[in-house]
């Protein structure tokens, strides 16, 4: 279903339809960061997803939560964009001779995934605070600063890794 589909007509129901796009969304990451794990054979970049399938468990957690102070039922509903981050992330090959183009390859793809949940979360955040739902802006804030600091981690990984390759 569209952000704009007619069975959207009020802000209370886009605010649900996007957390039912965010859940749908935290579920396949738990689903796709193991493969990414096992991909990689830098122990940093290993850890670094690692930590982050833990917390990736919380956000579906939280979320239930969220959806439990709103009085709802939590749902998911299929979304086409975080379906096509993560294909091309399950694309890139584990078979790469070189283990630095592969390693740049998952960073990229993370950062895509992390970049498109700090959209939807920083967007239901700002729209909490318009709503009066101070609870659910604050367990959602809690996610987002997860999201970032993911993000931050992978941009440092991957500075790191340029930087031994320039210096040999
Ligand atoms: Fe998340
Ligand atoms: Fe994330």
């Amino acid at each position: 279903m569209g952000l704009f589909s007619k069975d959207i007509k009020t802000m209370d129901e886009l605010f649900i339809h996007v957390m039912q796009d965010i859940y749908y969304t935290e579920k396949q990451i738990v689903k796709a960061l193991p493969d990414m794990i096992d991909k990689t054979q830098n122990r940093e970049l290993s850890a670094a997803f690692k930590k982050h399938y833990d917390e990736t468990n919380i956000h579906v957690q939280r979320l239930e939560r969220a959806f439990e102070l709103m009085g709802e039922k939590p749902r998911a509903t299929a979304c086409p964009a975080i379906d096509g981050i993560l294909k091309e992330a399950n694309e890139i090959s584990g078979n790469v001779d070189d283990r630095d183009v592969l390693d740049a390859a998952l960073i990229a793809a993370a950062q895509a995934v992390e970049h498109y949940e700090i959209t939807r979360y920083g967007t239901l955040i700002s729209w909490s605070q318009e709503l009066g739902k101070d609870a659910v802006g604050n367990l959602l804030t809690k996610t987002l600063n997860e999201e970032k600091a993911t993000d931050k981690k992978l941009t440092s990984l991957a500075e790191k890794k340029i930087n031994m390759k320039a210096t040999g």
